[in-house]
């Protein structure tokens, strides 16, 4: 068994953490043979809470847990963490617009990249949960410059795992037998869940998932509203906003970040665009990626029609406009 590594969870009292917590402890992410130490942060108000999430992993009884560090110090949550799970922010509220969280939440970020740049280990991966997440990535990764800006990552993973358990649905057939589905852009309601590259299982054969629909209007339509309008739909339902699926979508992240993907596989990452599929540069764009010995790489040469190009240059530009106004906020 090798050496603990340590992993911090940010907003570690919170909804989504209280099911991450429990997947990341039992080696979901990190796998069987490596044991961690987990940095628990959040904020002072919250410290009491955090006490009863400690007594419960330690009532959990996890043999791979080797620690575990609750703290309201940014310096003492990221000292010497390899990998960081940015959870904590406001969580949007019903009838709250994903602008309106973008002020309170780039600040968080900008410290916490800060924070990262100092204490972190240099080859530290991120992956930034909290709303909004792609344009917080950003601001993240400015904050830490000594950190290469590959190491930070946004979460799209969830609106993938919506949009293959939706296909999966409509065609009858278990979730794993969907592979390839794209979220391109941004964590928002612009971005584009994409199946033209999708492929699925059935009777034994590989069929692209567009043959096997035979629908197109409803790939084009009711397939990509239901898909951006989920997170909304679930708050509308719950009254709170998706927390077990966000955790496990978390966890998938990490996991093939670390593990890589299968031969042939993509998944979608928010990752800095370099212009590929002529997104805008230097923004956090959602892009599908393969991933091998713990680096990704932008899939290229997949077609773009007329459809797919409108809908990737609405969210790119929803994108630049965060950023800009992510920079006026904090005066970057
Ligand atoms: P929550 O409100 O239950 O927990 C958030 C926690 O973060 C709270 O304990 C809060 O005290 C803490 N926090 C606030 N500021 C902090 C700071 N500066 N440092 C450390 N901790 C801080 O919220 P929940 O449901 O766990 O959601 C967390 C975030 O994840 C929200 O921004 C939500 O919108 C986002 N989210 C993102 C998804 C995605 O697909 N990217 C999916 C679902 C949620």
């Amino acid at each position: 068994m090798s050496e603990p590594i340590r992993v911090v969870v940010t907003g570690a009292a919170g909804q989504i953490a209280y099911s991450l917590l429990y997947m990341i402890a039992k080696g979901d992410v990190f796998g069987p043979n490596q044991p961690l130490i987990l940095h628990l942060l959040d904020i002072p108000l919250m410290m009491g809470v955090l006490e009863g999430v400690v007594m419960e992993l330690a009532d959990c009884a996890i043999p791979l847990l080797r620690g575990v560090v609750p703290t309201d110090d940014p310096a003492v949550a990221f000292k010497d963490v390899s990998a960081a799970f940015l959870v904590g922010s406001m969580p949007r509220k019903q009838g709250m617009e994903r602008k309106d969280l973008l002020s309170a939440n780039v600040r968080i970020f900008k410290v916490q990249g800060e924070a990262l740049d100092k204490h972190a280990k240099k080859d530290v991966r991120v992956l930034v949960v909290g709303n909004p997440a792609n344009t917080n990535a950003l601001i993240c990764s400015k904050y830490a410059p000594s950190i290469p800006s590959e190491n930070f990552t946004a979460m799209t993973r969830l609106d993938q795992n919506r949009a293959q358990a939706q296909i999966a649905a409509r065609l009858g057939l278990p979730v794993g037998n969907v592979s390839n589905v794209i979220i391109w852009g941004n964590h928002s309601s612009t971005q584009y869940p994409d199946a033209s590259h999708a492929v699925v299982q059935t009777d034994g054969k590989q069929l692209k998932a567009s043959d096997a629909i035979k629908d197109d209007n409803w790939l084009r339509s009711v397939f990509v509203e239901t898909v951006q309008k989920r997170g909304a739909t679930v708050i509308a339902a719950r009254q709170m906003s998706s927390a077990m699926s966000a955790a496990k979508a978390a966890a998938d992240h990490m996991r093939d970040w670390f593990n890589g993907t299968a031969p042939g596989q993509f998944v979608s990452m928010g990752v800095v665009s370099d212009g590929s599929y002529g997104t805008p540069k230097d923004v956090v764009f959602s892009f599908p990626v393969s991933i091998k010995n713990g680096k990704w790489e932008i899939v290229q040469g997949l077609t773009i029609d007329d459809f797919s190009r409108k809908m990737l240059d609405a969210t790119g530009k929803e994108l630049e406009e965060e950023k800009t106004d992510a920079v006026g906020i904090i005066g970057a």
